[in-house]
């Protein structure tokens, strides 16, 4: 079974979906831990919940102490790959690196359209008519890397900015899981090959 770790900075609702579709065996990976860039995040209890192992990144004693801490847990853990979900630090070249190709992101625009935060809100007050969400491999910049899926949300003249966010985190967790699924078996599948 394929070793993940979610790492999240909020609510936490793309890691709890991701989560239950392990367990229910929908995917074929074990969240090792969830690891939070925030002590308080809404995320944390959800984990918990879930009896799944948290970690607090100890962003407030320096970006290089918590990354530290990232990769020690990785190592430990074993964890082949990385998912973002709402994930809100950068990571540092150093990180990239060591997981390259290896760490994954879920963005709430159509990428390379509204990047950074409050993408939906971007989205909105710019007035588009179709946005959406991508997943993608993570380099060393934000919010970019080689795209994996997309896929669109239309915007219609009686969205408001909470419906548009609703349409908009359905498809994430639909689509997150979709595209995790295919890597994770593609890993498996190389594992029982033996490559
Ligand atoms: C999601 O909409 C995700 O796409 C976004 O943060 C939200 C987290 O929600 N990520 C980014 O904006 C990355 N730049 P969640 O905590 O409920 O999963």
């Amino acid at each position: 079974m394929t070793s993940v770790a979610v790492l999240i900075s909020g609510r936490g609702t793309n890691m709890e979906t991701i989560v239950k579709n392990c367990k229910l065996g929908k995917l074929p990976a074990n969240v090792a831990f969830v690891g939070s860039s925030k002590k308080d995040a809404e995320g944390l209890v959800k984990a918990k919940n879930l009896g799944i192992p948290t970690i607090v990144l100890p962003y407030d004693e320096g970006k290089d102490t918590a990354e530290e801490k990232l990769l020690e847990e990785l190592k430990k853990n074993q964890v082949e790959w990385v998912v973002l979900a709402g994930f809100m630090k950068i990571l540092s070249p150093k990180v990239v690196r060591s997981y390259m190709n290896r760490i994954v992101n879920i963005h709430p625009s159509l990428l390379p359209s509204f990047p950074g935060v409050n993408a939906i809100k971007q989205a909105f007050e710019y007035g588009v008519k179709v946005t959406g969400v991508t997943v993608h491999l993570v380099d060393e910049k934000v919010d970019h890397g080689p795209i994996l899926a997309q896929m669109p949300v239309r915007i219609s003249p009686y969205d408001t900015i909470e419906t548009l966010e609703k349409k908009v985190h359905r498809i994430e967790h639909y689509l997150y899981s979709e595209v995790l699924k295919e890597l994770f078996t593609r890993e498996l599948n190389k594992t029982r090959r033996g490559i």
